[in-house]
Parts: structure tokens; C-alpha cells; sequence
């Protein structure tokens, strides 16, 4: 097993912007474990098939193509909403699970960032952490991010959205989320970039 450094927390807490930071730091290879799920979504969505539909979610993630977590649509707020309700279904976390797994415990190390790496993926990781935000800070970042790639929405909606998705992902019964006991807590509310990935840092140096 390498050093892995395993981010979770809710959207747009920061974690995503923190682990690709660390990954370039180290020299190690980063997954998004969130857009697997997004891209499961999206072409179930795109087949016409119904989110809630758990054989047609899970023949997409047996069938994921890593070429498909490149496609904009990921993405999209509709994605992320799309990927929280194919993600309660326990098949469809299964097909994604080996994957995740083999990339957790390549050598020398990897970052992976989602909502269960600390706690179902990999609870051996050596560094843990859990990044979170108001979902009030969240809602701003997340609305400017798409407003910066072109789709028009409304700060309320967003807000809306993240409320709900966050009931949803810790609310279901498998690998909600949820900080690992041994997790370190790091809330960005406050932070800016360059600070949230400092206290990042000297957080993953103290687990190396
Ligand atoms: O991180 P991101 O917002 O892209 O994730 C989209 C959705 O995918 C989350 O709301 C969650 O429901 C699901 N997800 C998950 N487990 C992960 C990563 C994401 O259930 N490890």
C-alpha cells in the first residue's frame, strides 16, 4: 500500500481544489471519485434510462469508461444532482468500489477525494481528512464555479441543491457520509485557497 491521502466531505467544501493541490505537491496520481458517480448518471440520463432504476444504474457502472469522467456534462449542476441519487443504490457503489480500491493502494501514494474514501474505501489511509463549509460558503463557490462554465443559476437554487444533496448523502444507509473518527476536520468557511491548502498540508505532514 502507498501513502494514501484520502479527502472526503460535502460539495463544495473545497475538497476537490485541496486534493488536486496535494496530489501535484507529492507527485501523486489524484481520482475525483465524485465523477464516477456523475458520469453514471449522466449517460443513464442521456440512454433515457430513470435515476431511481437500480439494474439500469448498475449496467452503466459495470460498463463506465474512464474516457467518460472527461466529458463537460459531468460537470453540470444537473450531474452532480444525478450522481447523488444513483449513488444510494448499493450495486452501483459495488461495480465502483474495485476501482476505487486499486487506485487507493498504488505506490507510492494517491489522493482520492469523496465522500467515503476515509471510511469504506480505504480506512487504512494513512492521512485523513474531512473538509467541510458552511452551506451557505458552499452555495457562493459552487455558483460562481458554474457561472464561470457558462450555465445560468440562481445563488437560491444552489443553495437549495446543496442542502438537499447533503441530507441525501448522509442520510442513505450505504457509506453515507461522514467523517472518519480518525479524520482530520478542516473547515474552510473561512479560508482562502492557498490557506485551506496550507492547513491541508501540515495536516497530511503530521500523518507522514
Ligand atoms: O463530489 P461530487 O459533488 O462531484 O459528488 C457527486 C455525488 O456523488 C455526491 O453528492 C455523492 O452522492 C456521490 N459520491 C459518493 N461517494 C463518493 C463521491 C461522490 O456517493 N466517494
Amino acid at each position: 500500500m502507498g501513502f494514501l491521502i484520502a479527502v472526503d466531505g460535502p460539495a463544495a467544501s473545497g475538497k476537490g481544489t485541496i486534493a488536486a493541490k496535494l496530489a501535484r505537491l507529492y507527485g501523486y496520481p489524484a481520482l475525483d471519485s465524485g465523477l464516477l458517480y456523475r458520469a453514471v448518471g449522466v449517460r443513464l440520463l442521456a440512454e433515457g434510462g430513470d435515476l431511481s432504476d437500480v439494474a439500469a444504474a448498475t449496467a452503466v457502472a459495470r460498463t463506465l469508461d474512464p474516457a467518460e469522467l472527461e466529458k463537460p456534462e459531468v460537470r453540470t449542476r444537473a450531474a452532480g444532482e444525478a450522481a447523488s441519487r444513483v449513488a444510494i443504490h448499493t450495486p452501483v457503489r459495488e461495480c465502483l468500489r474495485d476501482f476505487q480500491r486499486a487506485f487507493a493502494a498504488q505506490e507510492p501514494g494517491a489522493v482520492i477525494d469523496g465522500r467515503d474514501i476515509a471510511t469504506v474505501i480505504a480506512p487504512w489511509a494513512p492521512a485523513k481528512l474531512f473538509v467541510t463549509a458552511s452551506p451557505e460558503v458552499r452555495a457562493e463557490r459552487r455558483w460562481r464555479q458554474l457561472t464561470a462554465q457558462g450555465e445560468a443559476v440562481e445563488y437560491a437554487d444552489i443553495l437549495a441543491d446543496i442542502r438537499i444533496r447533503d441530507e441525501r448523502d448522509s442520510g442513505r444507509s450505504d457509506s453515507p457520509m461522514v467523517r472518519a473518527d480518525d479524520a482530520v476536520l478542516l473547515d474552510t468557511s473561512e479560508m482562502t485557497i492557498d490557506g485551506a491548502f496550507d492547513a491541508a498540508r501540515r495536516i497530511v505532514e503530521a500523518a507522514r
